[in-house]
């Protein structure tokens, strides 16, 4: 059954962008509207995107309510810098991944509870499936996948039998690919553990919309869009993502030392405090339990 989308850490991360009255504030991640509506009632001006069109089009029943305070575009979060041309945001927001509506949708094939094709992309027009993934990369690049994608440590073995698989039968259903993890995990009654097909899951998912290259791409450029003193936060999901935004913001936030080790050039950024959902949120939305928001400031131009 499909849940609406709950926004996670609400108010944790229109704080955390400071004072937006009269701002110019980006929210990459459209997504259900829940934190650009947020950021609309604190009254930001707001320049929302969402890679899916089925995102943008639910908005489009309610964004004319806010006339011009509002634009929307069909776009990945990575072209925010191109979109914003000379105007410098305040603040930027990206909520990652995808949506509860996305997550229930059977058709969409992310979730290894609900059959459905193995799809997995977020905009319809990209050619690469997880279907296509699954049937035509190599054995050692599907071991890589989820080894490095997924932390598997029977990545050998399963991409192995994904191989044996398609031979006789190529990949086209959720449950294909679940019967594989089974063939290597077998469900044990009674286990409380989580499945290990919600992480191999995601995995290919992220695979197959290219996630960590365009979230590089976007955390770079939105970062050196900042006015000074505006604020960049990201809430991440996953293991993955979060290694890279806590990579790409520390190393944002290094000052350049000279050949004797003094500082030459002091940094443009600084990071704020790590964030986690509290108890009363999880009570109402057990889905913010991996949520983390980071947060990384311009300082000088
Ligand atoms: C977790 S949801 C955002 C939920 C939203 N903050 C809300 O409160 O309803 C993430 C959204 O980001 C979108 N998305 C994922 N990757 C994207 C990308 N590379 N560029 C633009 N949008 C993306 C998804 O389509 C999804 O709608």
């Amino acid at each position: 059954m499909s849940a609406a989308h709950i926004p996670v850490l609400l108010h944790e991360a229109i704080a955390a962008l400071g004072e937006i009255h009269g701002q110019l504030v980006a929210d990459g991640t459209l997504g259900g509207g829940g934190h650009t509506r947020a950021l609309l009632a604190a009254g930001a001006q707001v320049v929302a995107t969402d890679w899916d069109a089925a995102a943008i089009a639910a908005a489009q029943a309610w964004a004319p309510t806010y006339g011009a305070q509002l634009e929307l575009y069909h776009a990945p979060y990575s072209d925010l810098p191109t979109i914003l041309g000379v105007r410098r945001p305040m603040g930027v927001l990206l909520d990652l991944g995808f949506s509860s509506d996305q997550l229930d949708d059977p058709a969409r094939g992310l979730s290894y509870q609900l059959a459905g094709p193995l799809d997995m992309r977020l905009n319809s027009t990209q050619r690469t499936t997880a279907a296509e993934i699954l049937n035509s990369w190599r054995e050692e690049a599907l071991a890589d996948l989820f080894y490095y994608g997924a932390e598997e440590l029977k990545a050998r073995p399963l991409a192995r039998l994904i191989v044996q698989t398609r031979k006789a039968k190529p990949y086209t259903l959720t449950t294909d690919f679940l019967a594989t993890i089974e063939a290597i995990y077998p469900p044990r009654l009674g286990l409380k553990r989580a499945h290990p097909a919600a992480r191999l899951f995601q995995a290919l998912r992220v695979a197959v919309n290219d996630e960590l290259t365009i979230l590089e791409a976007a955390l770079r450029g939105c970062a050196a869009q900042l006015a000074v003193g505006g604020i960049l936060a990201v809430i991440t999901f996953q293991p993955n993502e979060e290694r890279l935004v806590k990579k790409v913001f520390r190393e944002l936030c290094v000052d350049t030392l000279d050949p004797v080790g003094r500082v030459a050039a002091v940094a443009n950024f600084k990071q704020g405090k790590k964030l986690m959902a509290g108890k009363a949120e999880l009570a109402l939305n057990p889905r913010a339990r991996s949520a983390i928001l980071r947060t990384l400031q311009r300082t000088h131009e």
